[in-house]
């Protein structure tokens, strides 16, 4: 494995327009997996003709969502905008899952601007048609703002439902081992201690998650290039959890296509979306080279690394700006 990461491409015009060359699929195209599941579609989650050309009158029966924080096409917007924008794809999620299906958000609470947009975006969630089920709280390992305040080191991601869809949590485990004594219950005239009450030596998941690591280069399933990719684990979790085999899962924000990888790792069917055809060409190379190695991700290369290796005026433009490639 060679060093070579990438600066984040939604920040850089020049890497784009080269990257943007070896990307499979348009704005408003679909790739659809020559193995018959998948499918990548490259437009804005929100536009409904689209969403229905990809779903082709099937149903889902899980999402998972990760939009982009308070951003509505790459601008900031307030709150209130961003909901209703979030609304829109809310309420189209709502009609393309089974009557029974589980729909996950990925939320963040802006400490420094009064928690935004998590509380509007709950309250527009009541009248979604979807129920409230869990507030669940990752914990990340870095965190910021230490100095004068407590470090920020939680994810929000709330889960709802419509009607009654499968939650296979009885096997779901965590890594984390039962240490806390104290607990107990009094069976057959018997005093047991929590750490009796089942076979496992873990815990169960609950909605405290802090048993993953939060995605960064050392680590095999990192994609380099990518500004906000979750943990396989989390994915991983939800869709073990949310799904059974070869059901249908949709992502709207694919990114590193990390609901994707999930899918096909656990014998689902995955259909996402990304408005940007880089990250809809990374979603997809992600899925092939795992089809092909094994593996989760690139570790400290990346997806494109052969493209730009051939190509000396970009090597050289990447060598020029980021001194990206000092081992090559
Ligand atoms: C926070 S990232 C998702 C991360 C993803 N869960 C992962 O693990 O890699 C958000 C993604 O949404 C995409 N996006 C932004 N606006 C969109 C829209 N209107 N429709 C579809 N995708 C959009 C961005 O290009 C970005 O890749």
């Amino acid at each position: 494995m060679i060093n070579f990461p990438l600066p984040r491409l939604d920040k850089d015009e020049v890497l784009r327009n080269f990257l943007l060359k070896y990307c499979r699929i348009k704005p408003g195209g679909i790739w659809v997996d020559e193995k018959g599941k998948h499918k990548v579609g490259c437009f804005n989650c929100g536009d409904e003709k689209l969403v229905n050309r990809l779903m082709d009158g099937a149903k889902a029966n899980l999402a998972v969502h990760d939009p982009p924080y308070n951003m509505v096409a790459f601008e900031f917007k307030n709150s209130g905008e961003f909901v209703k924008w979030c609304a829109g794809w809310v309420e189209l999620s709502y009609k393309i899952l089974e009557k029974d299906a589980s729909f996950y958000v990925w939320l963040g609470a802006d400490q420094k601007k009064n928690y935004e947009p998590f509380a509007e975006f709950i309250i527009m969630m009541k009248e979604s048609g979807f129920t409230s089920k869990s507030f669940i709280t990752m914990r990340n390992q870095r965190g910021y703002g230490t100095q004068k305040n407590w470090m920020s080191v939680r994810q929000e991601l709330l889960y709802y439902v419509k009607g009654n869809p499968v939650f296979n949590v009885a096997g779901v485990y965590t890594d984390i081992p039962k240490v806390v004594k104290g607990y107990y219950k009094i069976v057959g005239g018997e005093k047991t201690e929590n750490l009796e009450r089942s076979k496992s030596d873990k815990i169960r998941a609950g909605n405290v998650w802090i048993d993953i690591q939060q995605v960064f280069h050392l680590m095999e399933e990192n994609v380099n290039g990518c500004y906000a990719q979750k943990p396989l684990k989390a994915i991983d979790r939800i869709v073990k959890t949310s799904s059974s085999e070869n059901d249908l899962i949709i992502d709207f924000f694919s990114h590193a296509g990390t609901t994707l990888l999930a899918s096909e790792k656990n014998k689902r069917i995955c259909y996402t979306v990304d408005i940007d055809p880089i990250y809809c060409e990374i979603s997809i190379r992600r899925l092939e080279n795992f089809r092909k190695t094994g593996k989760t991700g690139w570790q400290n290369s990346n997806p494109f690394a052969d493209e730009i290796l051939n190509d000396k005026e970009i090597s050289a433009y990447l060598q020029n700006e980021y001194k990206l490639m000092d081992k090559l």
